[in-house]
This record gives C-alpha cells, structure tokens and sequence, in this order.
C-alpha cells in the first residue's frame, strides 16, 4: 500500500471543530478596522519576486533565506508572499487609489509563507490580519493604528499585552546610524555569520535581526539608532507619545526594536504577550513606510500599517484560557423512519434553514436508533420524531435535549411551533447589565 501523503512541515490544517476559533478572531478582526474606516483588500498569493526584493529588502532574512521563489512555465521568478504590505502597496499603485480622497485605509486577511525552522508560533504557513493606510504623513495615523490594534487585542481579551514603540529615523538618519554600526561591526567581523558579513556593507542594521545566537549576542551591545535620529524625526516620534498617552494606551520606548523588513521609516511597534505562558512572543507589529510607495513606483506619499498573525493570536489565547464563543451547534435533528416521514423532513428542514437554523436530516438511510445516537453526537439542541403515527396525526414532539422536556409542535406550523419553543429554552439575558461588565465576562456569559 503507498505511503499516507502528509501536511508538509511548517504548515497547519485546520478542522471543523476548530474553524469557528479562527472565524471568530478574523470577524472580530474586520469590524475592529470597519470601525475605524479599513475596508477589506485582498490580493493574490503570489507576485513577482521583484515587488520583494525592492519593498521588503535584499538583505533581510525574509529575502534572503525565507522565500518560496520558483519560475513559473513562462520563465517569469515568482514568490508566495511573505508579508501582506508589498501586495497591498502594488495594489494601491495599479488601481489608482492615489487619486481617490486620501488617506487610504485597507486592510486584508491573508495566508503568508516564509521558509523559517518551525516552532511553536513559526510557520511556513501562517495567516495575517494586516492593515494599511496610504497618503497621512502625522503621527496621528501610527497613533490611530496602534490604538486599532490595541482596541482588537482588549475586545478579544488579551491583557498582557506591552505595547513596544521606537523610531529607527528618516534616510537621513539612518546614513548616520549605518556609519556607526559599520565601525562597531567591522571590529565583530571574525565571528560574523556569511550572510551577515554580506550585510555589513550593504545594510549593516540587518545584522541586528540575524536569528544567529553568536551574531544576535553581538549585536545585543550594538549602537540605538534612537541616539540617531534627526530633529523632525523626533518630534515626530515625541508627538506620537502625546497621542498614545491622550488615549490612555501605556507604550513603553524599546531602543533594540529595528523590525526585519527593509521598508520602514521613522515609527516601528510591536506588541508583545507579557503572559507567563507565552512571554515574549510578538503577536503583531509594524510602522510606518515613507518610502515604499516611492520606491515601487508612485509618488512620494506617506504610509504605515499593521499586521498581526492569527495563529500566535490563538496560541495566546488558548495558553492563557480566553474563552471563545461557542462552538456553532445543530438547532434540530429531524429523526425521520419512512419515505413519507423523509419528504416531510426535506420541507421543514428547507424552511427552518431559511430561517437561519442550523438542521440534520438523516442522509444515510439509518434507523431511528442510529439516528438520534448521530444526532446526540451532533450535540443537537432539540430532535423531532416523524414517522407514520406522527404524519397521520399532523403533529409530532418536539424533545428539547439539554432538560428531556417535549412540546407537542404541529407539522403545519412546525417553523412558528419550533421557533417558540428555541426561544423559550434560549438564556434569559433580562436582568444582565452589560455595561458593567468586560469582554471577556461577556464571552464567558455566552459559553
Ligand atoms: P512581521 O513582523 O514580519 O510584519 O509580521 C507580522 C506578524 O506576523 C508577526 O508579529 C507575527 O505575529 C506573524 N508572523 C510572522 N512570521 C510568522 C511565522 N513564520 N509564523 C507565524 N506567524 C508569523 C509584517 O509582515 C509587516 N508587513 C507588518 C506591517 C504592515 N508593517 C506595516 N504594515
């Protein structure tokens, strides 16, 4: 017999008992940026390399080491994106958002793939939720994004979270920055890995996000570029902290945060879990990018975005014991014995699904026994028995399972007749005062 073909290494399925998990952090996700006014983009999974090379950099890791880059049958080099930031700027570009009123707001839920050593919470499968805003120069837009991001992580429930902030300059800056890390590199040179030995010329600061323990211990004692920085740029990184203090989002200023993509300027952020369980894990990051629209061929505008991966979401989340809403259940098992009672069921099963519920039918052609042994495993809220007794009488019972109790229900009005009796056993929310109580006592009231 041949081998079972497996899930390649770095990437995750994702089952029906789990799905509604995921459905529930991205909706959450897209009215959080509804709320601020992104709306979704979505754009492929693949580009042409070049949009990597020249946005997220030569000489990062992510260009260097991590790409799935392969020719297409047209000869054309091809990548799986990476990151979600280069496809949204290029969709920006050759759809001329430039000219609609500005600035921008997108934002997207997207697979990416980067070929990393797996862990827990490294992929080379993982899935983005990302949000870009194109043409606002003020700190008033990095502010607004990280309080976007901040406003998703407190309404899912995740408490310890720090909010880590630096500016790694303009250009200019950086000129200056890159100088200083040259001469404090050159003399590290012997104990360099080759790629970063590559970058010491090219862009030393990528040497500071090298995953190489000897490299990274070097680094750890290199030049901040926040003592580099120019005057706009730090009025600029000063303003943002007046922002983030008038809406209350304590921040702390993390000199060592340069980010691993090429393209940012000024403004760069992280969230970090500070959870016992997960400490230190990035759930989500970004900044701003004054000169990628620019460099991929449009005019000098201003950007910053955003973007956090969901399955280091759920890992916080499950490791910490947030609750979840819960799992979507079956409404109703019709229990069927009889071609007759079979016909019956496919009508109310149609009109009770236009309703919204959620309805079994038996498509296996089982017994009454086997049957509702499915429709128990299906966690089925109520089940109804029709057979021959039932459609000659015109009625049947309806049987609520969480409290054994039966209403008689008629079959002509079996939709009014269910629907009253799905209300009655529904949790009765009269007395709750919501506005005492977080998200996550309200998660909890619902589980
Ligand atoms: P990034 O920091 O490379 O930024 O990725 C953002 C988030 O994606 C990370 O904080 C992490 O949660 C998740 N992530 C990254 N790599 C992996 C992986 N191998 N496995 C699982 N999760 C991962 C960006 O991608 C920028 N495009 C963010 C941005 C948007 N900047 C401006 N706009």
């Amino acid at each position: 017999m041949a081998a079972n073909i497996k899930a390649i290494k770095g990437t995750k399925d994702t089952l029906p008992s789990e799905s509604y998990k995921l459905q529930y952090i991205e909706q959450a996700a897209l009215d959080t940026a509804k709320s601020f006014g992104y709306h979704e983009m979505r754009t492929p999974v693949f580009e042409y390399t070049e949009l990597f090379d020249r946005s997220v950099g030569e000489t990062t890791d992510v260009v260097q080491k991590e790409m799935y880059t392969f020719n297409d049958k047209g000869e054309r080099s091809i990548t799986l994106r990476p990151e979600g930031t280069a496809g949204a700027v290029r969709a920006f570009l050759e759809h001329g958002l430039f000219n609609e009123p500005l600035p921008q707001k997108v934002c997207y839920l997207t697979s990416c793939y980067r070929y990393e050593k797996p862990q827990a919470g490294r992929l080379r499968e993982f899935h983005q939720f990302g949000i870009e805003c194109f043409g606002a120069a003020s700190a008033l837009a990095d502010a607004e994004i990280i309080a976007l991001a901040k406003q998703y992580f407190d309404f899912i429930g995740i408490e310890k979270l720090a909010v880590e902030i630096n500016s790694i300059g303009c250009p200019e800056c950086r000129k200056k920055y890159s100088e200083a890390l040259k001469s404090f590199f050159e003399s590290k040179k012997a104990d360099l890995c080759e790629t970063c030995l590559s970058r010491l010329d090219r862009n030393p600061m990528r040497i500071l996000d090298c995953k190489s323990p000897v490299c990274s211990g070097i680094a750890a004692d290199a030049p901040v570029v926040l003592d580099y920085i120019c005057d706009d740029c730090r009025e600029h990184f000063e303003k943002l902290q007046t922002y983030l203090k008038a809406m209350e989002i304590d921040f702390v200023v993390n000199p060592q945060i340069v980010r691993g993509l090429d393209y940012y300027t000024r403004t760069v952020f992280e969230f970090v879990s500070m959870d016992e369980k997960t400490k230190g894990l990035v759930l989500g990051g970004g900044g701003r990018y004054d000169g990628l629209i620019e460099e991929l061929g449009g005019a000098s505008l201003p950007a910053c975005g955003f973007a956090m991966g969901l399955e280091r979401l759920l890992i916080y989340m499950e490791e910490s014991g947030i609750p979840f809403p819960e799992a979507p259940k079956c409404n109703l098992s019709i229990v069927t014995a009889g071609e007759g009672a079979t016909l019956k069921a496919l009508e109310l099963a149609s009109e009770l699904r236009a309703e919204g519920y959620s309805v079994n039918i038996d498509i296996a052609g089982r017994s009454i026994k086997a049957q509702m042994k499915y429709a128990n495993k299906l966690n089925s809220q109520f089940t109804v028995v029709i057979g021959d007794n039932e459609l000659e009488a015109g009625e049947a019972r309806l049987k609520n399972m969480a409290d054994g109790n039966e209403t008689v229900v008629s079959l002509a009005e079996f939709v009014s007749g269910f629907e009253r009796a799905y209300l009655d056993s529904a949790i009765d929310l009269s007395g709750v005062d919501f506005s005492a109580m977080t998200q996550t006592d309200i998660n909890n009231l619902f589980k």
